[in-house]
């Protein structure tokens, strides 16, 4: 089971609509993918509300929700099988947060806007990661994705230049596309698109996956939780694919009450440059 994180707490950068095209990507790959919602936003858990059930299951875990009445772990177990848990973070996330929420992160995954005061921003979160995170730089876990890029302006430059000096790679760039605001409006990804409207934005996402299947050489640290040890759940027939933490399924009605845009309206994608 890999377990990969979204953050950036600057907001609109691209968390949800990264980790939601993840989980349409490992589920229409037939693989089991859990995203795991810690934005009391629920922009993620509403996503997996508009799904079809004709569509690929994803199961949704509202992780921002906190129940008295269970433990934590009991909260956040994942059903068997599971091969992929993705964690969707809120903007303003404290960096006094992030050591709970990427210590046992296969991955973690930066998305980043091509302007200034994201970059400004970006560069901030890496430090903190880097710093109260304990992310180690060769442990090959950290990826920028630069988002909404339209290549070849000054700011995307500027970015490039920018993590190079950090010496970390940006592992996909993901250019700014209609396809991601429509297919979330259905609960989609742009790999359950049509191949003729989305495959642009397909390809983009090729480098992305073969970094997650490169292998992070850190040894398990005291405390890690494996594959193995990481308490599951096997979902029952038919049950609801999002569950709430009290384990109640989600009323029926939520999918149709809740709004149909997903999450707030970014920051301006780069204007200028040359
Ligand atoms: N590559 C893209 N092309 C076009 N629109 C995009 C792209 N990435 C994100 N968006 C849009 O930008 C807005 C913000 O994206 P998203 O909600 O994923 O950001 P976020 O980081 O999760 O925000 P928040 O911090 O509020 O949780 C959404 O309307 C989303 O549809
Ligand atoms: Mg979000």
């Amino acid at each position: 089971m890999q377990r990969i994180v979204v953050l950036n707490p600057k907001g609109g950068s691209g968390k949800t609509t990264i980790a939601v095209n993840l989980a349409s990507y490992f589920a229409s790959r037939q693989q089991m993918p859990v995203l795991m919602d810690y934005d009391p936003q629920g922009s993620a858990l509403r996503w997996v509300k508009k799904r079809q059930p004709i569509q690929p299951w994803v199961y949704a875990i509202a992780a921002f929700e906190r129940d008295a009445r269970t433990t934590r772990s009991f909260q956040l177990r994942v059903p068997d099988g599971t091969t992929h848990v993705i964690v969707d973070t809120p903007a303003a996330l404290d960096a006094r947060e992030m050591p709970e929420i990427t210590r046992t992160a296969d991955k973690i995954l930066v998305p980043v806007l091509p302007s200034d005061i994201d970059i400004h921003a970006c560069s901030r979160c890496i430090r903190d990661l880097l710093l109260v995170g304990k992310v180690r730089r060769e442990d090959n876990r950290l990826g920028v994705i630069a988002n909404r890029v339209r290549r070849n302006t000054l700011t995307f430059q500027t970015l490039i230049r920018f993590l190079h000096t950090l010496g970390i790679p940006i592992v996909a760039t993901i250019r700014d596309s209609q396809n991601y605001v429509r297919s979330a409006e259905l609960g989609l990804g742009v790999h359950e698109m049509k191949q003729y409207v989305a495959r642009e934005d397909v390809e983009q996402w090729e480098p992305l996956i073969a970094w997650l299947d490169q292998p992070g050489p850190r040894p398990p640290g005291p405390g890690d939780v494996t594959a193995a040890s990481a308490p599951t759940l096997a979902p029952a027939p038919g049950a609801t694919s999002v569950r709430t933490p009290a384990a109640a399924p989600a009323p029926a009605t939520a999918a149709a009450s809740a709004p149909a845009v997903v999450g707030a309206a970014g920051e301006p994608a780069e204007e200028g440059g040359g």
